[in-house]
């Protein structure tokens, strides 16, 4: 396992309950993550490190987490060195790494998105801005770690936004149209030229409840989405993954590894907004908390060009809901050394999952160590015990200062969410 957030911490442990996985090691890994798995000191960015570490260790398999690796060439390293590798080539990763690519491939595929505008200049913002109105949506075109899209009815804060982003060497911003409607985050797994649905879920960005305050990595997700239309996984699967993916294959850099598809359900249709390389953080901890199946041979098809042999998923019959812990601070300078109590006494809740991102060992006390520090998981038969239990579970962490949303799966439970019919 490549990578040392929840994300990973919760593709580990389902990793680990897999009786078909023996071992599991991580790079660089956190605390959480050194409970399941044996970490190493290696530079998750470093494509000959993560290799060669794979080639000492003898893993019959590699899973690149995060983005940044993929774009660096991780998974391209890792392959080059004959150890199969769930997560795309740098070449596929650019459907994350570049806005402008991703909206260049869905056109070509005919997979329907916002329409966009890909501007060098600062009047061809402008002249973006005013065609399509606002609400404005301004894009950075690379990598920004969830913080590079604004979304402002303020013409001058949008203008701001893409001056920044116009201002960095190679800077480009992708101007787009408005998105009304409510997300939904489904991650495919893709072997190149199969590709095998997980469960939708839904994310929460915005750092303040009810949507308030600035974006960041995502606060929280729940899953399943009683509100959504029966036939979401199949229509995202036939008008979305599949043309994706055979849009890449036919480009000569085929996809394998995770397409995340985050889609906006509108009253004109389903429409992507954006493309992913990766699983989501934090839906990957409420969508792998309802996996029955076994992951493991799951990835190993998908890095392997088997996935149209791999039996079924199974799925549990329950509701997962994760609240994500921050520092004080976050999404901006998060403030870090603070001790970090109550994880077991979380676990002992019933349903109660903790998973951890931003923490650290200082002697031997756990301390907070980056912006989004835990990711308490809560399951149930339903979306309310679900939701009850992973706030029972927030209530036992202790972090001075500590932010959480208090409105995670709330509208969902009380259906106050609901998709367009179209
Ligand atoms: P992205 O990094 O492209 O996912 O954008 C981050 C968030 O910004 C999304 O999850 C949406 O909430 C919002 N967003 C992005 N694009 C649009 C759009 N075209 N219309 C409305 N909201 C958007
Ligand atoms: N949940 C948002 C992301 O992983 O980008």
């Amino acid at each position: 396992m490549v990578g040392n957030g929840a994300r990973e911490h919760a593709l580990v442990r389902a990793l680990t309950a897999d009786p078909a996985v023996a071992a599991v090691h991580a790079a660089p890994g956190n605390p959480g993550i050194g409970g399941a798995a044996c970490l190493h000191d290696v530079d998750p960015m470093d494509p000959a490190a993560v290799a060669a570490l794979a080639v000492r260790l003898g893993v019959g398999l590699v899973v690149v987490g995060p983005e940044a690796p993929l774009v660096a060439g991780v998974a391209d390293a890792v392959r080059d060195a004959g150890v199969p590798c769930f997560g795309p080539s740098a070449a596929a990763a650019r459907l994350e790494g570049s806005k402008a690519f991703a909206k260049e491939v869905m056109a070509a595929a005919g997979v329907p998105t916002a329409a966009s505008r890909t501007c060098d200049e600062e009047d061809q913002v402008a002249a973006a801005l005013v065609e399509f109105g606002a609400p404005h949506v301004v894009k950075d075109d690379g990598l920004a770690a969830g913080k590079g899209v604004v979304v402002t009815d303020d013409t001058a804060a949008a203008l701001a936004h893409a001056r920044a982003c116009l201002d960095r060497p190679g800077g480009r911003v992708v101007v787009e149209e408005y998105l009304d409607g409510p997300e939904v985050s489904l991650f495919v797994l893709c072997d190149g030229r199969h590709v095998v649905p997980l469960v939708p879920a839904q994310d929460f960005k915005r750092v303040g409840d009810g949507d308030t305050g600035p974006n960041t990595g995502g606060m929280g997700a729940y899953s399943p989405l009683p509100w959504a239309p029966d036939d979401l996984v199949d229509a995202v699967v036939a008008t979305v993954a599949q043309p994706t993916v055979d849009e890449m294959a036919r480009r000569g850099t085929p996809f394998a590894g995770v397409l995340y598809c985050g889609l906006a359900l509108t009253a004109r249709g389903l429409r992507v907004v954006e493309f992913n390389a990766r699983f989501g953080d934090p839906e990957t901890q409420v969508v792998l908390a309802r996996l029955a199946s076994g992951l493991g041979g799951l990835l190993l098809a998908a890095a392997t060009g088997r996935l149209a042999d791999h039996p079924p998923l199974v799925w549990h019959d329950t509701a997962a809901v994760t609240v994500v812990v921050a520092s004080a601070g976050y999404p901006g300078t998060p403030r870090t050394g603070d001790p970090v109590t109550g994880v077991e006494a979380a676990e002992a809740v019933p349903g109660v999952h903790v998973l951890q991102a931003g923490t650290a060992w200082r002697d031997d006390v756990l301390v907070s160590a980056g912006g989004r520090v835990l990711s308490v998981v809560g399951t149930g038969p339903d979306l309310a015990a679900a939701r009850a239990t992973a706030y029972a579970g927030v209530a036992k962490i202790g972090l001075a200062e500590a932010q959480h949303r208090t409105d995670i799966a709330a509208a969902a439970v009380q259906g106050r969410t609901s998709a367009p019919v179209f």
